[in-house]
């Protein structure tokens, strides 16, 4: 898989969910599948995090991921809840499902997986070729913040706590990284301290910054209608934790 993460821990779904616990997103995009509509298709949807909730709602969803480990979990959460979704094992730089969506959207940051720009311009081409008309495609990254990128890499910094999936006890996680400032790529090392040892995985993102990826956008068929700087959408401002962009295809 060029120019994105290997499989790793980090995106293996069983320490997935044990790890992430984060909730705050999904009120949001509730009420942007209210507002915009069915069908809707997460692209990098994982294990479901965003994905389950949703269709508890109610709302007709289609789930892409391009880990079966990421995608396995989904699928047991998903039939254990009895919710009816369906999950794509692809690649959203190239799929071709014969079928339109009122709403794509790329949540959770997970568009720092498409590192270089061919890889960026396929998965936008991919999104045109499946929005609707009057569809809507929705992007949720991160501002990035100069001081985390460039803090000291010799240092490690918590990053979180989790039960391991073997039983073994809790797992303790700190990071620490080394941002490429010609690439943009955020080369992050996890170490999971698990039973005395530690295991290191690695996590590159890159990195969007504001101008770049609106001219992205503007450049690649897109008209943003909104750009918004956090869940409780609130403007997009200097300082704003996210961006998180809503536009239509010109
Ligand atoms: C941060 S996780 C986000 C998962 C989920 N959307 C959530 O909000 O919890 C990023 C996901 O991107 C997936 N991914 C990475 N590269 C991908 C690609 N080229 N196509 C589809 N999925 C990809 C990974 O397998 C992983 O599940």
């Amino acid at each position: 898989m060029k120019g994105t993460n290997k499989k790793q821990l980090y995106f293996d779904g069983k320490p997935y969910d044990l790890r992430v616990k984060f909730v705050r997103d999904i009120p949001f995009w509730v009420s942007q599948v209210r507002k915009y509509g069915e069908p809707v298709l997460e692209l990098a949807c994982g294990t479901g995090r965003v994905t389950i909730p949703l269709a508890k709602e109610g709302f007709k969803l289609t789930g892409l991921d391009i880990s079966e480990s990421m995608l396995a979990e989904a699928r047991e959460k998903s039939e254990r809840e009895k919710v009816d979704i369906e999950w794509l094992h692809a690649d959203c730089r190239d799929f071709h499902l014969g079928k339109m969506f009122g709403l794509i959207f790329f949540p959770f940051n997970s568009m720092s997986e498409l590192h270089r720009l061919e890889d960026i311009e396929s998965c936008f081409s991919c999104v045109r070729e499946h929005l609707k008309k009057e569809g809507r495609f929705i992007i949720d990254i991160f501002n990035p913040r100069l001081n985390i990128l460039l803090r000291d890499s010799t240092k490690h910094y918590p990053h979180s706590t989790y039960p391991d999936p073997d039983g073994k006890g809790m797992i303790e996680v700190t990071e620490n990284n080394i941002y490429d400032d010609a690439t943009q790529i955020n080369r992050i090392k996890l170490y999971h301290k698990i039973a005395g040892k530690v295991e290191i995985n690695e996590l590159n993102m890159r990195i969007f910054y504001p101008q770049e990826i609106d001219a992205l956008l503007k450049y690649d068929g897109f008209t943003i209608e909104r750009k918004l700087g956090d869940y409780d959408e609130s403007p997009f401002k200097s300082g704003s934790p996210k961006q998180i962009i809503i536009c239509y295809v010109s």
